[in-house]
């Protein structure tokens, strides 16, 4: 097992250039499967969730090459349709496998997906949205077969924004016949980029990044050569790390109007945020005012930057409340911020923050992925020594986070617990 020391209380400084988007990628890449040619997908993030996805199309029959942070996938030798339950359990995107295998095959037997434990995550809508389409859908001892002997488009309104639902409506639609229109569509970048991408293997898709999504289904769709975004939550993690520390931050390769909701709310406890063409400058303070964060869909202020937001709020001066609109059980990082001296409370989907005093360093175990970049911010915001587990969620989907600390600055190392041991005697 390993673990992060991270010896806090030193400002970050100086240049972090930001991964193409997780979010992104592992759509990306089941969306490149419905080529009758191969898609080169550029600018992978090296994290955990795409090695993951790159063993399930090997495993699936799909011709892959990964190389550095390009995959060339070739999705024309692969036959099947089942996806056994090793794998797909270890990262919740496994279901985007569903739209992409029922859009190639007219059928996909998959099993339910894992990925980080938020509280219940239903996938209600992505079922409804293949109902629509004309597919019946079974669950039988946790492998949904999904069916269609011919999709057809139709018109979905999804009564929750549903990044997933979404993007697996369009994936199902692409190669339907007919004209499909998603009402109430989520408008996050990611769901642009995977249009994006989708439109140049030849799709028909218009309206993606607004709430109404129509998609002319076409027959064929071909290879071509695609470029992730940047990662806007990997972005936002350094901006609020910058600010938690009193550093001075440049990020580069960012796409500064996805961090709206971000920049705004570092300005408003009163941290400076200069936006440039394709980078972001952070310039943090020795004191904060307190704010309230409420999450909400895109352009709001994404729930995957809540529990990081709440480790830089505990130093704000005053009461502060974060809310959770999207999941309201994403709350177990408050038990580990509270040994850190943290006093924060949980009340329904809020958390509420007396902030303003130090944090202390502690032993510390990340219980998801952005649970764990939250208490890596609060580490690197202590003036002691912070220990942390858990890293393996941080690997899902941070690439190189240690490296890229230790770039700007931060005392932080990952050592196994062996090491750690003998470092004590
Ligand atoms: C995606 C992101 C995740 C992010 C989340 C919200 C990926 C791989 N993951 O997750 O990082 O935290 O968006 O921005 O892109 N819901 C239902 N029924 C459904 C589907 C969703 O009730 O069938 C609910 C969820 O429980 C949640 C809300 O809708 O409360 C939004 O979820 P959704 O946007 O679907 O999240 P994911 O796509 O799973």
């Amino acid at each position: 097992m390993e673990k992060l020391i991270i010896n806090g209380g030193k400002p970050l400084a100086g240049t972090v250039t930001i991964s193409g988007a997780k979010n992104s990628a592992v759509a990306l890449i089941p969306a490149a499967l419905l080529a009758d040619g191969p898609v080169v997908i550029e600018n992978l993030p090296k994290i955990q969730d795409v090695d993951i996805y790159f063993k399930l199309l090997r495993e699936m029959g799909a011709d892959v090459l990964f190389e550095d942070d390009w995959m060339e996938i070739d999705g024309r030798a692969m036959q099947s349709v089942l996806m056994p339950n090793g794998r797909v359990k270890k990262l919740r995107a496994s279901y985007y496998l569903w739209g992409a295998l029922l859009a190639k095959f007219g059928e996909a037997r998959v099993g339910l997906p894992g990925g980080c434990d938020l509280g219940p995550r239903p996938v209600d809508l992505h079922i409804k949205g293949f109902e629509a389409l004309g597919a019946r859908v079974e669950n039988q001892n946790g492998v949904m077969t999904i069916r269609a002997n011919k999709l057809k488009g139709a018109r979905i309104y999804l009564d929750l924004v549903s990044v997933g639902a979404t993007i697996n409506i369009m994936l199902a639609a692409s190669k339907a016949e007919g004209v499909t229109i998603i009402e109430n569509a989520a408008r996050e970048p990611e769901i642009v980029d995977v249009a994006t991408l989708l439109n140049n293997m030849g799709a028909n898709i218009k309206g993606a990044g607004t709430d109404i999504i129509r998609i002319q289904g076409v027959e064929r769709l071909r290879g071509c050569r695609h470029t992730i975004i940047p990662d806007r939550i990997e972005a936002g993690t350094y901006m609020i790390a910058a600010a938690a520390t009193g550093g001075s931050v440049t990020l580069e390769n960012v796409i500064p109007k996805h961090l709206e909701s971000v920049t705004a709310k570092l300005r408003e406890i009163g941290a400076e945020v200069i936006e440039m063409d394709d980078c972001i400058l952070v310039n943090g303070k020795g004191t904060y005012r307190a704010a309230d964060v409420k999450t909400s869909p895109y352009p709001g202020f994404p729930t995957d930057l809540q529990q990081p937001i709440t480790a830089l709020l505990t130093l704000a001066k005053g009461s502060s409340i974060v809310t959770d609109n999207i999941y309201s059980a994403r709350f177990r990082h408050i038990d580990e911020l509270r040994r850190m001296g943290a006093n924060i409370k949980v009340e329904g989907r809020s958390a509420v923050i007396e902030g303003g005093h130090k944090l202390l360093g502690a032993k510390v175990v990340a219980s998801d992925l952005r649970a764990g970049a939250a208490l890596v911010i609060a580490g690197l915001a202590t003036q002691g020594t912070t220990e942390l587990e858990g890293l393996e969620h941080i690997d899902r989907g941070y690439e190189n986070l240690v490296g890229k600390l230790q770039n700007l600055g931060a005392d932080v190392q990952r050592v196994s617990s062996h090491r750690q041991e003998r470092h004590h005697m």
